[in-house]
């Protein structure tokens, strides 16, 4: 593959990394307006947050466009299984984001909830697609084929 393959891979895993600065920090602020009481603080965190998911959107944009420009240069790799295990934890992923969007709309007519236990399970949750997109595509497992 020339050099530009290495810049469209160089490029995609830069905007992975915007990506899930997003993801990581996002739900964390969820976790600090659930339970804000005054007006103010609770616009401020919704105004952050819609910023961050613009934020965070664009990177997951960049980076499924920079995939894809590899996977035109490479479409050999649709047929190996770890690139299809990847492909399905992106797909998680996007589901992930869109309910981090949701959170978002919910948060901003919601009353204050003291109860922050599933929001914290849910900050939790891109550790997860982190290691095993990460991992996928450093190790690219055989599964025997
Ligand atoms: C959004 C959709 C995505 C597409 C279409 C995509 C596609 C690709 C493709 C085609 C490659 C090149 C594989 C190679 O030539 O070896 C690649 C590399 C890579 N991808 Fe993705 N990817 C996506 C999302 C992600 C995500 C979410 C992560 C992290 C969790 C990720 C992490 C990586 C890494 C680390 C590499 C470099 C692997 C290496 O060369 O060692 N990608 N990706």
């Amino acid at each position: 593959m020339g050099s530009y393959y290495l810049w469209l891979k160089g490029l995609h895993i830069a905007f992975m990394v915007t990506w899930f600065a997003g993801l990581f920090y996002l739900p964390r602020l969820f976790i600090y307006h659930a339970p804000a009481l005054d007006a103010p603080s609770r616009e401020r965190f919704g105004t952050m947050e819609y910023r961050l998911f613009v934020i965070m959107t664009l990177g997951a944009g960049l980076t499924a466009l920079f995939g894809i420009g590899m996977l035109l240069v490479n479409p050999a790799l649709l047929g190996q299984g770890w690139f299809q295990l990847k492909l399905l934890a992106v797909a998680g992923l996007a589901v992930y984001h869109y309910r981090c969007y949701r959170w978002i709309v919910v948060l901003r007519s919601a009353a204050a909830s003291q109860d922050t236990r599933w929001l914290r399970w849910f900050n939790e949750i891109p550790v997860i697609f982190l290691l095993g997109g990460v991992l996928l595509a450093v190790l690219k497992p055989s599964f025997g084929s």
